[in-house]
């Protein structure tokens, strides 16, 4: 029987299949629930067919070899896979798999609370009255900003940026996008879209959301120059990766009020935050929740343990980002 590495627990749904599959004594969970460490990391994988990451486990060559040559998948459990060096696998005819599609609506949910929660200061509302330091109903209390009828820059309009432009119509909000490429027309129009550059939506938009993934080309692709070119009144939201928002320049963007808020979901050095944006009242500051729902964590434990199965029975593990492996 092949041996299966999770290197943190996953729900039930994703166990039970690989459980199915080889038996309960093929399948090694690490057992302590926080994230395991290098060393842990290096120790779980060595001799194992298949590993099955979390976005916070780096896996690089040192862990694939570590692993062994014998290693036939790595199947993350996230849709972004910049925690793996996939050159790395391919060099060593390792597919790598992911898990789209399944949390596009999840995390543009969560982008449309971020969304809501900074205009509206949810976040500073909540503090002030759990603190009992509401003092009653005032005409100048917390006054936010709208959204209905604002303009929402999307960058990067792959399908979680799609999902929320589609979320958007229903706040009668005009929709800007940059991406790699424009969509083609007709989509464009089922979205109430418009493609333009980046100087455009840095200029015009009110809610400016990150949906791109993280890659050499977009590290840092908001920073100092971008944000003293956004609207004083506009506001940055990002759900993406953390390092394509240079984090040391966006507190220096909300401090002097260069843009008027953050909602953020991700960062640049999980779990730690720079340290300003722990005292910045207009940045909404979510612990990394975009795809967790009990529905969607239990299908992308689903599609993690299935891309093994397919692989382990010689079959192609249907969400290969390095299909050339497997030709
Ligand atoms: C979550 O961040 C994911 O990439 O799935």
């Amino acid at each position: 029987m092949p041996r299966v590495f999770v290197a943190r627990q996953i729900p039930d749904a994703g166990l039970k299949l690989l459980y199915d599959a080889f038996g309960r004594d093929s399948i090694v969970v690490f057992p302590e629930d926080r994230i395991i460490s290098r060393a842990e990391l290096i120790a779980g994988v060595k001799g194992v067919d298949a590993v099955l990451p979390i976005l916070t486990d780096k896996i690089d060559g040192e862990v694939l070899d570590a692993a062994g040559s014998q290693l036939r998948i790595v199947a993350n459990f996230a849709v972004g896979y910049n925690n793996i060096d996939v050159p790395a696998a391919t060099a060593r005819k390792v597919p790598i798999t992911n898990t789209p599609g399944v949390l596009t609506d999840t995390t543009a949910d969560l982008t449309f609370a971020l969304i809501l929660s900074v205009a509206r200061r949810m976040g500073e509302g909540e503090r002030m009255v759990r603190a009992r330091q509401w003092p009653g109903w005032g005409p100048m209390q917390l006054m936010g900003s709208d959204v209905f009828g604002k303009t929402l820059g999307i960058f990067g309009m792959g399908r979680i940026g799609q999902a929320v432009a589609k979320r958007a119509t229903g706040f009668d909000m005009k929709v800007l996008y940059t991406n790699r490429k424009p969509l083609d027309t007709a989509l464009e129009k089922q979205l109430n879209a418009r493609y333009v550059d980046k100087a455009t939506l840095l200029a015009e938009s009110d809610y400016l959301s990150i949906h791109c993934p993280l890659m050499p080309e977009t590290t840092h692709a908001f920073g100092a120059p971008e944000f003293s070119t956004m609207k004083k009144s506009s506001y940055l939201i990002n759900t993406s990766r953390g390092p394509v928002v240079d984090e040391s320049a966006l507190v220096k963007a909300l401090k002097h009020g260069d843009i008027a808020g953050a909602g953020l979901d991700v960062y640049e050095h999980e779990p730690t935050l720079h340290e300003g944006l722990y005292d910045c009242e207009n940045a909404v500051i979510a612990p990394h929740l975009g795809s967790a729902t009990l529905e969607t964590r239990g299908k992308m434990a689903s599609i993690a343990a299935t891309n093994i199965i397919a692989r382990l029975r010689g079959e192609r593990p249907p969400n290969c980002v390095n299909p050339e492996v497997l030709d």
